[in-house]
């Protein structure tokens, strides 16, 4: 199960032994930053924390207590997704993509506990005050450095929501997209929204911005874990994450009416900022912000947004993340949706056994691929697949290698590519869009990408001279060593 609200999460992980409150006052200004940046390069990903005492940077006592790093260990993401395992949902997702009618009445009769689940994913919008609106502040009232909004980095140009969920809606389709993307805090009613052109929202705004029209934008902070996280996923622009999340929470995520615009918000949000970007406003410099790629970005231009009303709850907590040098809390984020678009990639790619993305690579810059290599050639077919897939094709470095070999532990993934490589043949350059937080790529956002055939060499490729075996111990030696390991005093 997995829980409705971010309180909620916050106890389920507190009586899970995972939460550290922290009754000292510490700074929200680079302090709360240094010390959730020691817990998450901790082995495991380090506690979830709850500074209940936060001050704001003019010496007064937050009135909101500040959560961080709630996603940053495989348990807790598990705890998030109401899973035991992560690979859990990427059965439930090759169950239900198995389209298959079942033969005879008691198979078709099966199937229907699974087409009740499905009816249960879209969102539902409720009527009456919702949770998040127990305090409703406009005009005048708004004051965002009210919220302890945390500044994580020497150099960074700001203040910054970090863990938001970005609610936008497709003026052509209607269909809503929540992003996370971080938002910077110009002034009292005023924000800089990173949105980077290659994401949905963005898209969104050009749109907007060719009709002539002000467009609507919400801001929620901390709802249930499911939805949190689903605005990470890179799901493509014709899904709502909320539908998504309620597949994930296997219940619906229940929306209200946002007070000052015509979106819908996640009823249970602690904060929720509500405004509009105006497509005909010159843009606002954004950042430097200390990043995921564990350098700062530089400060670029982008769309501000107007805040016409914050709502709140009665007693919110206020949920933030830190990026910076990997491994971050971002890297159990990014891990949970390799483990969950697995059996969506095996729909186009059936041939990839598996796949990683490893903390050191964040995401855009390493991707190793098993495949079950059946013709030659296939390791270039799987990587220009992947170059053309949605937020794949910003993958700087694609490795790939045979099926056998474990993707998941790098080491071994590097060891198998490098040994089975010729540099000259086994190497490609490609072209194509790179991720906007590259600072090497040739030009902003377009450059080059390499791919790796890390595979085993085929005749058919060229390849004339004998391949050797791998070096295993044969099974007889094994069994007798296994036999006799008790008795020989070594422990490892
Ligand atoms: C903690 C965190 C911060 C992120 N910050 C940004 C950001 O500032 N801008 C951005 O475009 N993407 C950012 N991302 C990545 C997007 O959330 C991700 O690409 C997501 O799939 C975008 O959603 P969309 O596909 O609906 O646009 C961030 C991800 C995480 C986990």
């Amino acid at each position: 199960m997995t829980t409705d609200t971010l309180q909620d999460f916050i106890a389920a992980i507190e009586a899970a032994g995972e939460l550290v409150r922290v009754r000292e006052p510490v700074r929200a200004r680079l302090e709360i930053a240094e010390i959730a940046d020691r817990c998450m390069k901790s082995p495991g990903g380090g506690p979830a924390l709850l500074f209940e005492q936060v001050v704001l940077d003019d010496g007064r006592l937050s009135e909101f207590p500040v959560a961080i790093n709630l996603f940053g260990s495989m348990r807790r993401m598990c705890l998030a997704l109401g899973v035991q395992d992560l690979e859990e949902i990427g059965g439930r997702i090759s169950e239900l993509l198995n389209l298959k009618v079942p033969e005879g009445l008691l198979g078709k009769l099966a199937m229907l506990p699974k087409l009740a689940e499905v009816a249960k994913f879209p969102p539902r919008v409720r009527s009456g005050q919702p949770a998040c609106q127990e305090i409703v502040l406009r005009g005048d009232e708004i004051d965002l450095n009210r919220i302890p909004f945390l500044a994580t980095w020497p150099g960074d140009g700001g203040r910054y929501i970090t863990l938001p969920m970005v609610i936008t809606e497709d003026p052509r389709t209607g269909v809503r997209n929540v992003g996370m993307y971080r938002v910077q805090v110009l002034g009292r009613d005023t924000l800089a929204m990173h949105w980077q052109r290659h994401k949905v929202g963005a898209a969104h705004w050009r749109d907007m911005a060719a009709r002539g029209q002000m467009m609507p934008v919400v801001i929620a902070i901390g709802a249930d874990p499911a939805s949190v996280y689903s605005a990470s996923a890179p799901l493509p622009p014709t899904i709502d994450e909320f539908i998504f999340a309620g597949f994930l929470r296997k219940s619906p995520v229940e929306l209200a009416h946002a007070v000052t615009c015509d979106l819908e918000v996640p009823a249970e949000a602690e904060f929720v900022i509500e405004g509009y970007v105006d497509p005909a406003e010159p843009l606002v410099l954004e950042g430097p912000f200390g990043d995921h790629t564990g350098f700062y970005s530089l400060a670029d231009y982008y769309p501000k947004v107007h805040v016409t009303a914050v709502t709140m709850r009665k007693q919110p907590v206020y949920a933030a993340t830190l990026v910076g040098r990997p491994p971050m809390e971002d890297y159990y984020l990014g891990h949970a949706t390799e483990r969950i678009f697995l059996p969506l990639l095996r729909l186009t790619l059936p041939e990839v056994v598996d796949y990683h993305m490893p903390a050191c690579g964040i995401f855009h810059n390493l991707v190793f691929v098993a495949i079950d290599k059946q013709y030659p050639g296939q390791a270039y077919k799987v990587m220009n697949a992947l170059w053309g897939q949605g937020l794949m094709s910003l993958a700087k470095v694609i490795v790939v290698v045979d099926r056998e070999v474990n993707v998941r532990n790098p080491d071994e993934a590097w060891w198998v590519a490098l040994n089975n490589i010729d540099p000259e043949r086994d190497v490609r350059f490609t072209k194509g869009p790179v991720d906007v937080l590259d600072h090497a790529s040739q030009h902003f956002s377009f450059g080059s990408k390499m791919g790796i055939d890390g595979t085993r060499k085929w005749k058919e490729e060229g390849f004339t001279r004998e391949w050797p075996d791998l070096i295993t111990m044969d099974q007889t030696t094994r069994a007798r060593i296994d036999e006799l390991w008790p008795r020989l005093g070594i422990r490892l």
